[in-house]
C-alpha cells in the first residue's frame, strides 16, 4: 500500500517527483525515496517518515537526472527505515513497488544460495535481485522482467529504471493500479490520476497482468501472454491544483465541515430536487428485481453500508447482507446471480474491496460502486458507479466520504422501494425531503462544534470509550469508536446498545465515558432503558439526542448534547457528526498526528 510515480523525461525530474510524491502520500507516510539515472548511473535518495524529510534530504544533497522513480511507503515487510525504503538499488537497476509479494521468502532463500546479498527487510528487494540476477545470466531489462515477473506471486505493482538504459522505465502492474500519463517529450507513470495530474492529463489505465516498457516518446504495453497491445488514452478529470486545508488546523476538521456542502451537491445528484424523488442512472439490468443485495466494503465505507443495509431492508423489503470486503471475498459463500452486489468505497482503490468486486463479476452478479474517486479501479470495474462528489479527502479518517455514501445510498434505497412498490410517491418525497433538510441541519450542529471540545476533555483522559446505539445508530456507534481510535489511539468499543448485557456491560465502571446516540425514534425508549443500566453501573454518558432526550438525562448523564429536530431517517447524517467532532477534538487534546495518524494510510492497496 504504497505510492509510485516515475517520469521518462527531458529535464529534470526530482522536483516533479517529489511534487506528485506529496499527491501519493494518502497511500503511506513511513519513508520515501526517489532515484534518478544520472550519466547512466543510480543514484537515490531515501528518508524515514514523510515526504518532508524527503525534501529536506532532496535539499542537502539534490538529485540531477531525467528520468526516475519516487515512491511513498506504507510498512508491510519490515519496519519504517531507511534501510527498507524504496527504491531498492542493486548494481544494475533500481525499483519501487507496491503491494505484497508472497513467495518473497521462497526466492529470497533461493538467490542467497546463488550468492546474492539484501541490504533490506522487505519483500520488495526480493524483485529487485531477482531482476538483476537475470539480467546477469545475460537477459534484456525487458526479458528479465518478463521472466521475473512469472515466478513473483501476490498483487503488485513494480517501476523499475536500468543502469547505462537512460530514458527507460519499465513498469509492471498485477493486482495494484498503475497508471501511464502522456505528455510532450516525456511519459509518466503514477500509482493514480492525481498523482499524475500536474504532468499530465492523458491517462492510460495499465490493466491486469500488463506491463510496459515506458520512454520519453510513449509506452509501449504488453499483456501477461507478452502481446502487444493498445489501452486506451482518457482525459482525466483530477485536479492539478494539491487541495490546502483553509482556514483550517486540519484537513479533517475542514472536510468534517464540508459535509453540508457536499452532502448537498451528493444529492443534487441523486435526487430529482423539483420532483422530490430519487433518479438513478440508466442501467442495463433492474435493481429492483435482485433477489439479494450484498454491500461490501471496509472500515467506515463497511458501517456506512450497514447503515444502509437497514433503509433498503425497510423500503426496499429485500434482503440485504454488509460484508467486511476482507471476509468477504475468501468465504465462498454462496452467490445468488440474480443479486446485486454494491461496493463502497472512497479511494476506490481498497484492494480487498476491489477483489471482492472481481469475485463478485466472476460468478455473475450484477455490481455497482458508490464511490468518490472518479478516475478509480472500483469506479472503472463496477457495471454501473454512483458518485459521492465529496471532493479530494485527504484526512486519513473518513468523514465527508461517510455522510456522502449515506446520502447515496439512502437515495438507492428510496428509488428501489419506489420501484418495487414498497413505498409509494408520497412516502418517496417525504423521505427525499428529510434528506434535502439535512445539510441546513448539520450547519446547525457545525456552528456548535466547541461544545465537542468541551466534551471532549473526558474522553482525552480515559482509557477506554463505550459507544451505544440502535438501528441505524448502532453502526454509527462502530463508526464513532473507530474514528476515536485511528486519530486519538484511544482504544474504544462501538456496541448494539441492547446487546451491553450480553457481556460488554462487565467493562462498565465509574471511570468509564460511554457515548450514547438516541435519536428520537421507535427505538429510544428501548436506548432509553440501556442507559438507566450504565448509569446505574456510574458510568459517565455523555447523551446525544434530541431536546426531549437530553432533557430526560440532564441531571443523571455526564454531559448531554441536544441535536436538531429531524426525521429519524434522516438521524445517522446528523449523529455522524458528534462521533467525528468528539474524535477530532480528543486527537488534538492528545497531539497526534490527526491527519496522518500513526500506523495508517489513507488507501489500503494491500489486503
Ligand atoms: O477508500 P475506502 O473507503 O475503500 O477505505 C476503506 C477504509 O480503509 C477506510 O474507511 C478507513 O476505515 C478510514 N481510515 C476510517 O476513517
Amino acid at each position: 500500500m504504497c505510492g509510485i510515480i516515475g517520469i521518462a523525461g527531458q529535464s529534470a525530474v526530482a522536483d516533479r517527483l517529489l511534487e506528485s510524491l506529496r499527491r501519493l502520500e494518502y497511500r503511506g507516510y513511513d519513508s520515501a525515496g526517489i532515484a534518478t539515472l544520472v550519466d547512466g548511473r543510480i543514484e537515490r535518495r531515501r528518508a524515514e517518515g514523510k515526504i518532508d524529510r524527503l525534501a529536506a534530504r532532496l535539499a542537502e544533497e539534490p538529485l540531477a537526472g531525467t528520468t526516475g522513480i519516487g515512491h511513498t511507503r506504507w510498512a508491510t515487510h519490515g519496519a519504517p527505515s531507511e534501510a527498507n525504503a524504496h527504491p531498492h538499488a542493486t548494481d544494475r537497476l533500481a525499483l519501487v513497488h507496491n503491494g505484497i509479494i508472497e513467495n518473497h521468502a521462497a526466492l529470497r532463500k533461493e538467490l542467497i544460495a546463488r550468492g546474492h546479498r539484501f541490504s533490506s527487510e522487505t519483500d520488495t528487494e526480493v524483485a529487485a535481485v531477482l531482476i538483476t540476477d537475470l539480467l546477469a545470466g545475460g537477459a534484456s531489462p525487458k526479458d528479465a522482467v518478463a521472466a521475473a515477473l512469472k515466478r513473483l506471486e501476490g498483487a503488485f505493482a513494480l517501476a523499475i529504471v536500468f543502469v547505462g538504459k537512460p530514458g527507460l522505465i519499465i513498469v509492471a502492474r498485477r493486482g495494484s493500479p498503475l497508471a501511464l500519463g502522456f505528455g510532450q517529450g516525456e511519459t509518466y507513470i503514477g500509482s493514480d490520476a492525481m498523482a499524475l495530474a500536474p504532468l499530465s492529463r492523458r491517462i492510460a489505465y495499465l490493466e491486469e497482468g500488463d506491463w510496459a516498457e515506458v520512454t520519453p516518446d510513449g509506452a509501449t504495453i504488453y499483456d501477461e501472454a507478452g502481446r502487444v497491445v493498445a489501452r486506451p488514452v482518457r482525459m482525466a478529470e483530477s485536479t492539478g491544483a494539491l487541495v490546502g486545508k483553509g482556514n483550517y488546523r486540519h484537513f479533517m476538521l475542514k472536510e468534517i465541515h464540508e459535509q453540508p456542502v457536499v452532502l448537498g451537491d451528493t444529492l443534487k445528484g441523486c435526487l430529482a430536487l423539483d420532483m422530490r424523488l430519487p433518479r438513478l442512472p440508466p442501467l442495463a439490468f433492474k435493481p429492483e428485481e435482485a433477489t439479494r443485495w450484498t454491500l461490501i466494503g471496509c472500515g467506515t465505507a463497511h458501517y456506512a453500508s450497514r447503515v444502509a443495509k437497514y433503509w433498503l431492508e425497510e423500503l426496499a423489503q429485500v434482503p440485504v447482507e454488509s460484508e467486511l470486503a476482507s471476509e468477504f471475498r475468501y468465504r465462498r459463500a454462496p452467490l445468488d446471480p440474480k443479486g446485486i452486489a454494491l461496493f463502497v468505497s472512497q479511494s476506490g482503490e481498497t484492494a480487498d474491496t476491489l477483489a471482492a468486486l472481481r469475485h463478485c463479476k466472476a460468478n455473475g452478479l450484477h455490481t455497482i460502486g458508490v464511490v468518490n474517486v472518479p478516475e478509480s479501479s472500483i469506479a472503472r470495474e463496477v457495471e454501473v458507479s454512483l458518485p459521492t462528489n465529496a471532493g479530494p479527502e485527504i484526512g486519513v479518517a473518513s468523514t465527508k466520504a461517510f455522510t456522502t455514501q449515506l446520502a447515496v445510498m439512502a437515495t438507492l434505497a428510496i428509488a428501489i422501494g419506489l420501484a418495487r412498490r414498497t413505498i409509494d410517491e408520497k412516502r418517496a418525497r417525504a423521505l427525499a425531503e428529510a434528506l434535502i433538510e439535512v445539510p441546513a441541519r448539520m450547519t446547525e450542529v457545525l456552528a456548535r462544534a466547541a461544545q465537542f471540545r468541551t466534551l471532549a476533555q473526558t474522553l482525552a483522559a480515559a482509557r477506554d470509550v463505550i459507544y451505544l446505539g440502535r438501528g441505524t445508530c448502532y453502526p454509527l456507534a462502530l463508526e464513532g469508536a473507530l474514528k476515536l481510535k485511528e486519530v486519538s489511539y484511544i482504544h474504544a468499543e462501538g456496541y448494539a446498545a441492547g446487546e451491553l448485557k450480553h457481556g460488554p456491560i462487565a467493562l462498565i465502571d465509574d471511570v468509564m465515558p460511554v457515548v450514547v446516540l438516541a435519536p428520537p425514534d421507535h427505538l429510544y425508549e428501548k436506548t432509553a432503558s440501556n442507559v438507566e443500566e450504565v448509569i446505574a453501573r456510574g458510568a459517565k454518558v455523555i447523551f446525544i439526542s434530541d431536546a426531549r432526550g437530553a432533557a430526560q438525562f440532564k441531571d443523571r448523564a455526564l454531559a448531554t448534547v441536544e441535536m436538531p429536530d429531524v426525521d429519524p431517517f434522516a438521524a445517522p447524517f446528523l449523529y455522524a457528526l458528534p462521533v467525528q467532532l468528539l474524535a477530532y477534538y480528543t486527537a488534538v487534546l492528545r497531539g497526534t498526528d490527526v491527519d496522518q495518524p500513526r500506523n495508517l494510510a489513507k488507501s489500503v492497496t494491500v489486503e
